[in-house]
């Protein structure tokens, strides 16, 4: 599903070029749990938007489900992502001054289904992650783990094949942490392909693989399961 060859990502900072990526090569196979580990600073986020097509390589070549990303234009690009990729962000990314069911819709909303069926599918969604009684709430009316919930049923709304979450867990508790990530290995199940980055090691040995990034390299891997 996921495959980087050589890729590189450069900066611009001043006139001078910061390589935060070297040479990443990448497998991730369809229906496989992965999780980034690495320091601060070390490309997660960088290595999640390009995998994401938030962002493209500065060189080398990423495919996504048999697809190279490189020689899309930025519209077709944005169908993609549309179609195949769920995410989930540290801070929910939540629109403030909308309910969380109408949260959940705007994807729905983006790929031109009708008010019906993006309430009834939204409604199901919030369903899904435990939240159907809190659909009218506004974000700020909702607890960490609740607007996460939210966020990841948003991510599942245009039914995608790949989620990818940065850091879901880093906003929460221990304990409501470990319920976010017990949802993400229920969609696992289901057969989704999830991508978590994190720094919480608890977090990354629930994925049935860790893959360790440092200055830009992958450093190593661990394999659990599969
Ligand atoms: N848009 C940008 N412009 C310049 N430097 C950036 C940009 N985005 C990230 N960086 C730099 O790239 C490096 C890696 O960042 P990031 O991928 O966010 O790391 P991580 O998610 O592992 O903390 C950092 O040194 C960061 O400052
Ligand atoms: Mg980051």
């Amino acid at each position: 599903m996921i495959e980087l060859s050589g890729v590189c990502k450069a900066y611009k900072v001043g006139d001078e070029p910061l390589t935060v990526l070297h040479g990443i090569d990448l497998r991730i196979e369809e229906g496989e749990f992965v999780s980034i580990m690495g320091p601060s600073g070390s490309g997660k986020s960088t290595l999640m938007h390009i995998i994401g097509c938030l962002d493209t390589p500065s060189a080398g070549e990423y495919r996504l489900c048999g697809t190279s990303v490189g020689g899309l234009s930025a519209r077709d690009l944005a169908v993609l992502r549309n179609r195949t990729i769920g995410f989930v962000f540290q801070n929910f990314h939540l629109l403030p001054r909308i309910t969380a069911v109408r949260n959940v819709e705007l994807p729905l909303l983006y790929a031109g289904v009708s008010r019906a069926q993006r309430r009834s599918r939204a409604l199901e969604l919030l369903a899904r992650v435990g939240m159907e009684d809190r659909a009218q709430h506004l974000p700020t009316a909702l607890s960490g783990g609740q607007k996460q919930r939210v966020a990841i049923a948003r991510a599942l709304a245009n039914d995608p094949a790949l989620i990818l979450a940065d850091e879901p867990t880093g906003a929460l508790d221990q304990r409501t942490g470990l319920e976010i990530i017990e949802l993400l290995r229920e969609l696992h199940s289901a057969g989704r392909t999830i991508v978590v980055i994190t720094h919480d090691p608890t977090v990354a040995a629930a994925a049935d693989r860790t893959i360790y990034i440092v200055d830009g390299h992958i450093q190593r891997e661990e394999v659990r399961r599969g």
